[in-house]
C-alpha cells in the first residue's frame, strides 16, 4: 500500500511517474532493454536527455545564456565546486548563513577562498531570515550564495538578495521548481534532485555562460562547468537512470500546468498545515511566520515524550516519516511538489485526533 511520506529527501515521487517507470522497466520504447541498459551515447537517450533539459528550460524559463547541466555527487559536491568554479585564490565569496545546510556550504568554501558572511541568523536559533536592507555585499566579491530553503530549520527567504551586481548563486535543493523565480536574477542556481527532481545523486546546475570556464587549476574535470557545458554533461557515463526519471518528473510538471500551478497547490497545502498548526494552541511551529517554508513545516509538541507516540500512530495511519531531523529533533513535514493536498488533509485530521486524545 502507497503512503503519504513526509521525508525530507529522498522524497515522495509523482506517483503516475513510478507508475510509467514500472511499466516501461523492462522494455523501454521497443529497446527490449531497460533504460538502465542503453548507451548514454546512444541517439535514444541522448534525445531523451535534451528532451529533460527542454523541458526544464520551458518550466523555470531559463533564458538562452544559461546553460543546464546535470552533474554527480549530489549539492554537497556543489559546495566544493562552487568555489573551485567561481573563485580565484585571494578572492573573497560572500555567505549568507540561515541553517545547517549555509554552514556546510560556507565550511567547504572556507578552504578555497576568504569567505565574508554577511549575515548569520545563529543568534534566533535559525528560525529567521535577515532583513532584506541590512544585508552588505562585498563590493567586486566573486559571488553571493544564499540558502533559498533551509531544509531541516523550515526557513525560507520571502524575497530574493539584491547583490548590487555581484553573482547570486542559491542552494535550492529543497525548493527547486516548487514556484516561479526570475533566473536572471541568478548567477548560478543548483539542486540536488531527490526533493523536487528525482533520486538522489543527481544535481541540477543552471548556470549563466560568462560564469563559465573560470574553473581555477586542479579542479576535477567532472566538476569544471567549463569541460561539463561544452560535454553537455557527458564527458564521462551520466547517472542515466536519474536523468530518465527526471525527465518524467519534468512532463508529469508540465501536466500539472507547469510550476505556477503547483506553487498555488504548493501554497494552499502550506497554509492548511501551519494555520492547524497556529490555530491548535498546542503544537507549534518555530520558525517567524514571515519565513515560514512551504516544503518543509517543523513543529513541537508540548511534550517531546510524546514524539515516538506520534511517530509511531502516524505511521500505522499511512503517515510515514514525520520525525524532525537528527540535529534539532522535534518533527517535521516535508510536502514537496510531489504530496498532494490529500496527504496534508490526511496529516491535519490525524494531528488533530492525536491532541484530542494526549491533549
Ligand atoms: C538545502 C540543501 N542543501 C544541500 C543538501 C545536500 O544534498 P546532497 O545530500 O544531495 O549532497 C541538502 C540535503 O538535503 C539540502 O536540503
Amino acid at each position: 500500500m502507497r503512503v503519504f511520506n513526509f521525508a525530507a529527501g529522498p522524497s515522495a515521487l509523482p506517483l503516475p511517474v513510478l507508475e510509467r517507470v514500472r511499466d516501461e522497466l523492462l522494455d523501454w520504447q521497443g529497446s527490449g532493454m531497460s533504460v538502465m541498459e542503453v548507451s548514454h551515447r546512444g541517439k535514444a537517450f541522448v534525445a531523451l536527455a535534451e528532451r529533460a533539459e527542454a523541458d526544464l528550460r520551458g518550466l523555470m524559463g531559463v533564458p538562452s545564456d544559461y546553460r543546464v547541466l546535470f552533474l554527480q555527487g549530489g549539492a554537497t559536491a556543489q559546495f566544493t565546486a562552487i568555489p573551485m568554479n567561481l573563485a580565484a585564490t585571494g578572492d573573497t565569496a560572500d555567505y549568507v548563513c540561515t541553517g545547517v545546510w549555509g554552514k556546510k556550504a560556507i565550511a567547504e568554501a572556507r578552504r578555497f577562498c576568504a569567505v565574508n558572511v554577511v549575515a548569520d541568523e545563529a543568534a534566533s536559533g535559525y528560525t529567521t531570515v535577515p532583513d532584506a536592507a541590512s544585508l552588505r555585499f562585498t563590493p567586486g566579491a566573486a559571488y553571493a550564495h544564499y540558502t533559498p530553503n533551509e531544509t531541516i530549520g523550515g526557513v525560507e527567504f520571502p524575497y530574493v538578495p539584491d547583490t548590487g551586481g555581484v553573482p547570486l548563486v542559491a542552494d535550492f535543493s529543497s525548493s527547486i521548481l516548487s514556484q516561479p523565480i526570475d533566473v536572471r536574477r541568478f548567477g548560478l542556481i543548483y539542486a540536488g534532485a531527490q526533493k523536487n527532481i528525482g533520486p538522489s545523486g543527481l544535481v541540477l546546475v543552471v548556470v549563466r555562460d560568462e560564469l563559465i570556464g573560470k574553473a581555477r587549476a586542479g579542479t576535477p574535470p567532472v566538476w569544471d562547468y567549463g569541460v561539463m557545458a561544452r560535454e553537455a554533461s557527458m564527458l564521462n557515463t551520466p547517472p542515466t537512470f536519474s536523468i530518465y526519471i527526471a525527465g518524467l518528473v519534468f512532463q508529469w510538471l508540465k501536466g500539472e500546468g507547469g510550476v505556477a500551478a503547483v506553487a498555488a497547490r504548493n501554497a494552499a497545502k502550506a497554509a492548511l498545515l501551519y494555520g492547524f498548526i497556529d490555530a491548535s494552541g498546542w503544537y507549534r511551529c518555530p520558525v517567524h511566520p514571515a519565513c515560514r517554508s512551504r516544503m518543509n513545516v517543523p513543529f513541537m509538541l508540548p511534550d517531546p515524550a510524546l514524539e515516538k507516540a506520534f511517530c509511531e500512530q502516524a505511521a500505522a495511519a499511512g503517515l510515514a516519516n514525520l520525525e524532525g531531523h537528527r540535529s534539532v529533533g522535534g518533527l517535521r513535514a516535508s510536502i514537496y511538489n510531489a504530496m498532494p493536498l490529500e496527504g496534508v488533509q490526511a496529516l491535519v485530521a490525524f494531528m488533530g485526533d492525536f491532541q484530542r486524545r494526549h491533549g
